[in-house]
């Protein structure tokens, strides 16, 4: 049989087509526009996602039987607002992941809600991406479209409601909603009440494996998909990533180098830590994990190619970076292009270069960039640690990931290793399994992850360079502190 995986991406929607023992049979990206409204925010259109998606399954579907399809699953960008009036139609541009208007929401849930309450309720605590403060702002600025609201749903739910009209979500895209009491599964009465909502607006919850529905008649007809299609709930990005690279069950790890960049650590048994720092989430697995993300991670590299140096060749720009260099950088960068969430939940912080002379190059500046991100990860990494979690290695997905300059520099800032796995499309891959498990062809998603992932390479760290890369980081670390009344 056949499955697909859609990745509802912030740039593009990916979807990967798969065969039931695994193999990647076709992959189809569509792009759509991001706007920036005011500085800080980030909107995108949900019809653009419908569209593009649709498109993207007639391409990825051109060439195959279509009558062994499945089934079709997600892994989608998280936290951001849809909502839909009573005849279904959008009411406003969704409020992305990495928007940056909820500073005075957030802070009256964090100060005056208070954060043991919303840690009791929900197990986290608010940050400026997740849904709940985005509800509140749209109750206080936008009343008559907050008054219009039926259903409130996440990006990646809007697409399996276009597709079998089923209003759904799952437990791991819903954890970053700041609405769901990750704990026991279920909404939380407490934060629908302080965010003004009704149960009858929230989605259905189902685990992430699970079927919600059929494909809807006549969009199997549009398609010319069989009418069995089934819909499964999938994942948020990176819980569907985490499935894509093997990272299930207990103790492991994986970081996701995308337009946002995250490190994941699974966890057999529900987690929060002490300060809140990492999101205390649950897991497509049927289990749990915590989550360090930070807002801007290859579209620090993306934005410092395309936009300022004005090239695409990304390769071509790493070649100079070559390993004497490592380790020996005097220019830093601190990687907060869209203000930063963890661990420094600033919205209002700012991407700064800093140690150039004379004689800094280019190639100074991007090797920067990319340590830079290195270094964000390694801020999340150590509230890990600083919580007695022992990680020993990680595995690596997402654009970034395609740079082995990235990964060399990854293993060595951490200090372990890092496994590259047969295909770094995480989401997309991680959506086509959670498919094959809801239609029955896996047992359990750790049993298809255990078998259909492959690690196919190791980087692992150098005793010399990591001590170089300690030196660095602790320069790093001072550098947030330091800027943070600037910002
Ligand atoms: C995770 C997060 C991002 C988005 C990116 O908390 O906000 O990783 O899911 O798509």
């Amino acid at each position: 049989m056949l499955y697909i995986g859609v990745d509802l991406g912030t740039s593009a929607v990916k979807m990967l087509l798969m065969s039931g023992d695994g193999k990647i049979e076709k992959i189809v990206s569509k792009e759509y526009p991001l706007s920036f409204p005011h500085p800080g925010w980030s909107e995108q259109k949900p019809e653009d996602w419908w569209e593009q998606s649709m498109a993207g399954l007639k391409e990825l579907t051109s060439e195959c039987d279509k009558s062994q399809i499945a089934g079709i699953s997600f892994g989608g960008q998280m936290h951001g607002l849809v909502v839909l009036d009573k005849d279904d139609n959008v009411i406003r541009p969704a409020i992305l992941w990495n928007d940056g208007r909820t500073t005075k929401e957030t802070e009256y849930l964090n100060n005056v809600i208070g954060k043991d309450k919303l840690s009791g309720y929900t197990a986290n605590i608010a940050f400026a991406g997740f849904t709940a403060p985005k509800i509140l702002w749209m109750k206080e600025n936008e009343p008559d479209n907050f008054a219009k609201i039926e259903k409130i749903m996440l990006p990646k739910d809007y697409l399996a409601y276009k597709l079998s009209g089923v209003h759904c979500t799952d437990v791991s895209d819903a954890s970053g909603m700041l609405v769901f009491d990750v704990k026991n599964k279920c909404w939380s009465k407490e934060m629908m009440d302080i965010c003004g909502i009704k149960e009858s607006q929230l989605a259905k919850i189902f685990e992430s494996y699970e079927v919600v529905g059929n494909i809807k008649p006549e969009i199997a007809d549009e398609l010319g998909f069989p009418k069995e299609v089934k819909i499964i709930a999938g994942a948020g990005d990176n819980a569907a990533a985490a499935v894509g690279t093997g990272t299930v069950g207990d103790g492991k790890c994986n970081i996701s180098l995308g337009t946002s960049g995250t490190i994941f650590i699974s966890s057999k048994d529900f987690v929060v830590d002490d300060q809140n720092a990492l999101h205390a989430f649950a897991h497509s697995d049927g289990h749990f994990h915590l989550m360090g993300c930070m807002l801007s991670a290859a579209s620090c590299n993306k934005w410092w190619m395309e936009d300022i140096i004005g090239t695409s060749d990304f390769k071509k720009e790493q070649e100079p970076i070559t390993d004497d260099k490592l380790g020996e950088n005097n220019v830093f960068f601190m990687p907060y292009l869209m203000g930063e969430r963890s661990p420094h939940n600033n919205p209002d912080a700012r991407a700064v270069f800093i140690g150039m002379s004379m004689d800094s190059t280019r190639a100074d500046m991007t090797q920067a960039v990319l340590e830079g991100v290195c270094f964000g990860i390694r801020d999340s990494f150590e509230v890990a640690r600083s919580q007695g979690i022992k990680i020993e290695s990680t595995r690596i997905c997402g654009g970034g990931a395609k740079s082995p300059l990235w990964k060399k520099m990854m293993a060595n800032v951490l200090g372990i290793p890092v496994e590259v796995i047969e295909s770094e499309e995480g989401p997309g891959y991680g959506g086509a399994i959670l498919a094959a498990v809801g239609c029955g062809e896996y047992a359990s998603v750790e049993e298809a992850a255990d078998k259909l992932v492959k690690v196919i390479d190791v980087v692992k760290p150098d005793a010399e360079l990591t001590a170089k890369y300690e030196k660095k980081y602790q320069y790093f670390k001072q550098l947030y502190p330091t800027m943070k009344p600037l910002f």
